[in-house]
């Protein structure tokens, strides 16, 4: 009688002797799918861009109707009150940028988080907290815009907002994830009396497995449902945000609402050992530097090096300097300062960043210039929470979305009777020139504040292409360590042939040339990696950030390309997150 696990073993023996190069390691698998995937980071969100691809909806379809519910399931990072990119790739071989980033209110001025005596305010009616540090959102303008101009035109607007405007309505289990994140943010929330009564039960906390029924948002998804998305920037909603704003010292008009519009951009394009590399343009500064960091990387053999050595960790912590120093000399919102983009991006000017790197020694920050010389510096504020959710179809097509209220449930501020979470987007503006912001970067003029300008973001949604086929959609949140998440999930496919789930996994790093210090993941590295950092010269830390001790959430998806199975990556950091796929 043939023993059937004798043959299997026999097999991989077998299999192991002809592919001596396979490296076997026990991992979990990604989730594959032939049809369509989604992967964000709540599981009900994923399902309702599912519900829409079975629908017979495209990927941007599938991805609007995604990002509604997390708009109620994942209320402090992807609100109606946010803004955020798309990148879109389409089977016919386009890809599109539409940016959808909050801007200024026209009633914005360069000094407006000053004190008198020219100290920043804090608190109430600072950059970060209450009514007078948002931006005017793009969320909803930019779904519209989405929708119009590259939706399969089967689905309409109203069935993009069913399911979210289901789930605020009927409610959803509260997940143990959402009932902590709701504990953590009391301080700020419960400064506000609207935001108090939503999220905090009007005093109490909500648990795990409460019924969380959001009547209000469901209202307002309802309104938006039947008189189409200009009636968050005209209607009803326009008028409840601005008379909030108004009572209580904001800076949003209606005519700053109405005047809100997205913009369409074409993506910037590189290559990275035989692969296109599609990525965000400015007002971004991630897809500039993540280009510019595998540009660097080029020139050596990462692949040999060893995923977790010290030898690659320092040459990734100094490549990550250099490309962070450009990122805060030179680059603001385009349709303001000149962004230098082709020169930054020059092969030549590229691999030359590199000329003074050393293999044993860490270059000081201070050693650290930009490249072009002096500019007016452009650095800015981040803070958490955004989120990143990646879209495959059965078609081909596919979307990258990175969105944000910028810090964890934004301003703080839900504008009474709709439910909607205001973001605190003008913190990424510079507030002070020259002043360090609360993760040490230096504050610069081209960043500075003025009206209908976008803040400076680090949003990096970005495509890999091998041979002119889609091959991996990924991003991430984490402020500026969003940029260094991207590019070391790039990098783990592409140098350690890593599978995607484990490329995501992997643990990560993190260097933004100020404050200079390289941090890693709890149990990222090893004792011994340590020393071996710290005496090229590294100062190392452990990430002890509001995301516990762990780098950004890549919820990403990968095309088997001689299967074509979508194999969608959902990032454990998160606990809701979830690929569906069918
Ligand atoms: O646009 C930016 O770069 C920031 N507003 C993003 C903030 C962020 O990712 C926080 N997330 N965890």
């Amino acid at each position: 009688m043939p023993n059937p696990g004798r043959f299997v073993s026999v097999l991989l023996v077998f299999a192991m002797l002809i592919f001596p190069a396979a490296r076997v390691f026990a991992q979990r698998p990604a989730i594959e799918a032939p049809h369509g995937m989604v992967v964000s980071a709540h599981h009900l969100a994923s399902a309702a861009g599912v519900e829409i691809l079975q629908k017979g909806g495209n990927a941007v379809d599938a991805a609007i109707a995604t990002g509604l519910a997390l708009s109620v399931v994942y209320p402090w990072a992807g609100p109606l009150g946010g803004g955020g990119f798309m990148l879109v790739h389409l089977a016919d071989g386009r890809q599109i940028a539409i940016d959808y980033r909050e801007s200024a209110p026209a009633a914005a001025t360069r000094d407006m988080y000053l004190a008198p005596d020219g100290s920043l305010i804090k608190g109430a009616g600072s950059s970060t907290t209450g009514w007078r540090a948002s931006g005017v959102p793009g969320n909803v303008a930019g779904f519209a815009y989405a929708l119009e101009n590259y939706g399969s035109g089967k689905i309409t607007w109203a069935e993009l907002c069913e399911p979210a405007r289901r789930l605020a309505r009927e409610g959803h289990r509260m997940s143990q994830t959402t009932a902590l994140a709701l504990r953590n943010a009391e301080p700020l929330l419960g400064l506000f009396d609207e935001s108090r009564s939503v999220f905090l039960k009007g005093g109490a906390f909500y648990s795990a497995g409460d019924l969380w029924v959001q009547s209000d948002l469901g209202e307002t998804l309802a309104r938006l449902q039947r008189h189409g998305p200009r009636e968050f920037y005209e209607g009803e909603t326009a008028q409840f945000i601005a008379a909030a704003m108004q009572k209580n010292g904001g800076t949003i008009t209606l005519a700053d609402l109405k005047a809100y519009r997205p913009v369409e951009r074409a993506p910037l394009r590189g290559n990275y050992r035989g692969h296109e590399i599609v990525t965000m343009p400015p007002p971004s500064s991630g897809g500039i530097a993540l280009l510019q960091m595998l540009g660097m990387l080029e020139w050596h053999d990462v692949g040999s090096l060893g995923h977790s050595s010290a030898a690659k960790y320092h040459l990734f912590a100094e490549v990550m300097k250099r490309a962070f120093r450009d990122r805060a000399e030179y680059i603001g919102d385009p349709a303001f300062v000149h962004v230098p983009v082709a020169q930054l991006l020059a092969p030549a000017y590229v691999q030359n960043r590199m000329a003074d790197f050393s293999p044993d020694r860490a270059t000081p920050a201070a050693a650290v210039q930009p490249g072009l010389g002096k500019y007016v510096a452009a650095a800015r504020t981040e803070s958490p929470e955004t989120t990143h959710y990646s879209v495959v179809d059965s078609a081909g097509n596919a979307v990258a979305n990175t969105y944000t209220l910028n810090g964890g449930f934004g301003s703080g501020v839900t504008i009474p009777g709709t439910g909607i979470l205001m973001n605190n987007e003008m913190d990424d503006f510079t507030s002070k020139p020259g002043a360090p912001n609360m993760f040490g970067l230096i504050q610069g003029e081209a960043n500075a504040i003025a009206p209908s300008k976008r803040p400076l973001s680090s949003m990096t949604p970005t495509f890999v292409f091998k041979d002119g086929k889609l091959l991996l959609v990924t991003g991430s949140p984490g402020g500026p360590t969003i940029i260094n998440t991207v590019l070391q999930v790039v990098t783990n496919v592409i140098d350690f042939n890593m599978p995607v789930q484990r490329a995501v996994e992997a643990p990560r790093i993190h260097h933004q040339w100020l404050p200079d210090v390289l941090t890693f993941e709890a149990y990222g590295i090893s004792a011994d990696t340590e020393a071996a950092l710290q005496a090229r010269g590294h100062l190392i830390k452990e990430r002890t950030s509001y995301e516990g001790a762990t780098q950004g959430d890549a919820e990403s998806i990968a095309i088997d390309p001689k299967t074509g199975l979508r194999q969608g990556a959902a990032d454990p950091r998160k606990g809701d997150s979830a690929a569906v796929g069918f």
